[in-house]
């Protein structure tokens, strides 16, 4: 695998100026000598993310994690750690250097790069003679040439070998054969998506990574041909529209969360741009901690057939079990929402309503499944299978949110809910872990030498010089040493904290009370004697431990009827008068 040089990522890691990154995303406040402002991770009403400039850190009390500016794009953006160097070293002029093994990233590289060029040869069909047909259809269900361009919609031709005759010669059989865009036949590879407007899917930072494409004539068995599972696509995490749409999600803090690209290009050229589409209706756990960093708030907009009814029901589960607030849109009559403004008579104002008055999951299923009509035997059965879904709820809020709704519309008493809820076996949701923040709270470390530790670390997070005179075996706490061995280690290879992380690993747990020490508020006038004090305080806890362990084994020689030797016994005196 080839990797980005150290020097490139302590370079950007200098130069990048963390206040600068973050204030693109989140309104900062100065405060004595740091910034603060609301937490992008969490909603919140007081300020707790905070941004420390001198340090080019950051650190979020509400979610307990912390970083430099490149975890806080990965955090953020949901990128990987190259695509946040990159980013940054692109918009800073830093080159790029990279070391190791060349062939996988060049793998990457050039899928992504095939992904491009094909991207932009469908666009050219579209526009070019050969993509009338696809050009009028699209016009003949309304869809003109803005909302065509702005998601890079193109066209692929009724050819078996347009595309790869186009790319044959540009890229060797293993980037043509995982890149998912061919087929292989008996007389070699063919283009798999023939005669299809062309969806391209993007990744986080607007690279092409997969494609659906709808079949123009309705005679065609498959109607969407989506991309197979490739290095670079994985439909078990991709939303439709999601570089377009992610910045205006997370500015209303709701999604619009429909089944398919023409219902997402008909909400979003309606000017509902906060909207999402999934492929069809599979809405996994992996969907959910994506969505996650954007919002936690979801409008299900689904087709009102069956399928799409069924699916509304299971994705508010998984929504609601992975800590969402979930309301869901009845478009009736078996409608999708790109049918709704087929309608005269619906226009932006009436999808408005729709989204006022859209319901609570429990709501939608009860009047779905028409549970009120049914006799007991019905209705309670329905009961136990709710509960067995609000058993994975982790979130207590939701939790009883929802077992207060069944008992008001089911008429019966929490109670009830409550002790049957309590005698039904408790099933593990598999994901429910990846929504999770790894906390570090410094609340947690109350005994007076882990307290010192904490000091010092902070004082050598601050002045990694200090260190230097530190021995490693006064730390105790596995997570206080491993710190501190990281960062007399790697003295000398960086020169401030946000580099330092970078040599840190990947323990979030680690890296998170680095940001939590590195932000907080420190006395630099007296570090050496605040430093002597704990070093003092420890050696004091040690030899105290010492002493305990030696009474110990004095007492038990003495108590099998012998004499504890001299030499144990002035070891104790000389100890216990050292604390004295
Ligand atoms: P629908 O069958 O509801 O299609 O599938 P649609 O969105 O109404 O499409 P139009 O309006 O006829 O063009 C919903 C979504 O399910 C996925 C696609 O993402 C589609 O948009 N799907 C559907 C597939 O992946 N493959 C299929 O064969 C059909
Ligand atoms: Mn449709």
């Amino acid at each position: 695998m080839r990797r980005i040089a150290q020097e490139t990522i302590n370079r950007v890691l200098e130069e990048v100026d963390i206040f600068e990154v973050i204030s693109q995303y989140v309104d900062l406040k100065k405060r004595g000598k740091n910034y603060f402002g609301l937490s992008p991770f969490r909603s919140e009403t007081k300020p707790s993310f905070s941004v420390a400039p001198d340090k080019n850190m950051w650190y979020d009390f509400g979610s307990g994690q912390g970083g430099n500016a490149v975890q806080f794009l990965i955090e953020y953006e949901k990128i990987s750690f190259s695509e946040a160097i990159r980013s940054l070293a692109e918009k800073h002029n830093i080159e790029i250097i990279e070391v190791g093994d060349e062939q996988q990233s060049n793998l990457y590289d050039k899928l992504y790069e095939i992904h491009n060029l094909t991207n932009i040869f469908f666009i050219n069909n579209l526009s070019s003679n050969k993509g009338m047909k696809a050009k009028s259809y699209m016009q003949d269900r309304s869809f003109d040439d803005t909302i065509l361009k702005k998601l890079s919609i193109g066209f692929a031709t009724d050819s078996w070998d347009q595309l790869y005759n186009e790319l044959k010669d540009k890229f060797d059989n293993e980037v043509i054969e995982k890149s998912g865009l061919f087929s292989k036949g008996k007389r070699g590879y063919i283009d798999r998506f023939r005669n299809r407007i062309m969806f391209p899917f993007f990744s986080p930072s607007g690279k092409v990574i997969g494609f659906s494409g709808r079949s123009l004539s309705d005679k065609e068995d498959v109607k969407y041909l989506n991309s197979p599972e490739t290095l670079l696509f994985q439909k078990s995490k991709v939303f439709y529209g999601s570089y377009q749409t992610m910045p205006e999600i997370r500015k209303q803090n709701y999604v619009l969360l429909v089944e398919g690209q023409t219902d997402f290009l008909r909400l979003y050229e309606k000017g509902f741009t906060n909207v999402l589409a999934t492929s069809g209706t599979a809405f996994s756990s992996k969907h959910a901690a994506a969505l996650n960093k954007y919002t936690n708030r979801v409008i299900l907009t689904y087709d009102s057939d069956n399928a799409g009814i069924n699916a509304a029901i299971r994705t508010g589960y998984i929504l609601m079990q992975n800590g969402f607030e979930v309301r869901v849109i009845d478009l009736q009559d078996g409608l999708d929402p790109d049918d709704f403004f087929k309608s005269p008579t619906n226009d932006t104002a009436s999808f408005k309503k729709l989204i006022k008055d859209a319901v609570h999951p429990i709501n939608y299923i009860i009047n779905k499944k028409n549970i009120l009509e049914k006799g007991a035997s019905e209705r309670s059965k329905f009961l136990n299978e709710c509960i067995n879904e609000i058993k994975n709820i982790i979130d207590v809020i939701i939790r009883n949110d929802l077992i207060k709704r069944l008992s008001n519309e089911l008429s019966v008493a929490e109670s009830e809910i409550l002790s049957r809820f309590n005698s039904a076996k408790i099933k593990k949701t598999v994901n429910s872990k990846s929504v999770e923040h790894e906390n570090t709270s410094i609340e947690h470390f109350s005994s007076k030498a882990e307290k010192a530790q904490l000091e010092i670390l902070k004082l050598i997070i601050h002045n990694p010089e200090l260190s230097k005179n530190i021995p490693s075996t006064l730390f105790n706490n596995k997570l206080f040493y491993n710190i501190m061995k990281s960062i007399k280690d790697h003295i000398g290879k960086y020169s401030n904290v946000a580099q330092l992380l970078e040599f840190i690993g990947s323990s979030p747990e680690e890296r998170n009370l680095v940001a939590l020490l590195a932000v907080d508020k420190i006395e630099t006038e007296n570090e050496k004697i605040i430093l002597e004090d704990c070093i003092q305080a420890l050696e004091r806890e040690q030899i105290k431990k010492q002493v305990l362990d030696l009474r110990n084994e004095i007492k038990l020689i003495e108590e099998s009827g012998k004499l504890a030797p001299e030499t144990l016994v002035n070891k104790l005196v000389s100890l216990q008068r050292s604390i004295s």
